[in-house]
């Protein structure tokens, strides 16, 4: 695993956007798996940008969401639904057959796991997977005590995750379970970029790289990854030893 660390976090989100249009470039059918939050926020700007400006083909690339509050309606401003919706798909016009977003009212939770994850296995799974890193090291929404062979699951949110997760809605809202992406497709992923920005996040950074790797802190799993590079603003690698 690689750790690439950036003077700010536009430098950041500039490095992670290229090595999204460079996926594109090595394979113009990639499946992209993509966080929503702060984190990437300014990457997808970079990377529609880019995209736009060098005319990258990307009619055939594949865009997953990662996660989901359930229960929150797609239309939320804090769901992930409308985060993607509104910062890639909607400025890039992604084609709806290209598009995957798990749908956060889902009456059949367990059906909407299988959807997803046949969905991925139809497209030959994931090519490049980028997550962010919540407060507790949770990625996508797998909480801290995770099982690592989950390919897509209903989890019960971490009390942590219920009050962080406070900062996307713009009144106090109940998000006790979430729909995720697993730990295997994450490990399964060809590439993985996990990204990082300000000091807040500087703790849990130390620990995913310099810890003991444990699910009691999913984000060290990415350290059994084959091929993954963690992308850091300074501000967020500030604890590590090198
Ligand atoms: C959220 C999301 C994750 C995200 C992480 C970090 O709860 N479900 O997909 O990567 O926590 O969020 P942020 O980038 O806003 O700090």
């Amino acid at each position: 695993m690689k750790v690439l660390k950036y003077k700010n976090y536009e430098a950041l989100s500039q490095a992670v956007a290229e090595k999204m249009v460079l996926q594109i470039h090595s394979k113009p059918n990639s499946v992209f798996c993509l966080a929503s939050g702060s984190s990437p926020l300014e990457t997808y700007k970079c990377f529609v940008e880019l995209v736009q400006k060098n005319n990258v083909d990307y009619s055939q690339c594949v865009f997953v969401g990662l996660d989901e509050w359930l229960g929150i309606k797609p239309e939320d401003a804090g769901s992930c639904h409308y985060f993607l919706t509104k910062n890639v798909f909607e400025p890039l016009n992604v084609a709806p057959e290209n598009s995957y977003l798990f749908d956060g009212l889902t009456k059949n939770p367990a059906a909407e796991c299988q959807r997803i994850k046949q969905a991925i296995i139809e497209n030959n799974g994931i090519d490049l997977i980028i997550v962010g890193i919540g407060m507790n090291g949770h990625i996508g929404f797998n909480e801290p005590g995770v099982a690592i062979e989950n390919y897509v699951h209903v989890v019960d949110l971490d009390s942590v995750t219920q009050t962080v997760g406070q900062k996307y809605f713009e009144e106090p809202t109940l998000l006790k379970k979430g729909i995720t992406i697993g730990l295997q497709f994450f490990l399964e992923a060809k590439s993985a970029i996990l990204m990082a920005n300000g000091p807040k996040k500087a703790d849990i950074i130390q620990q995913t790289i310099e810890g003991k790797i444990t699910t009691a802190v999913p984000s060290t799993i990415i350290r059994q990854h084959q091929n993954a590079v963690v992308m850091l603003e300074e501000a967020a690698a500030g604890n590590l030893v090198e």
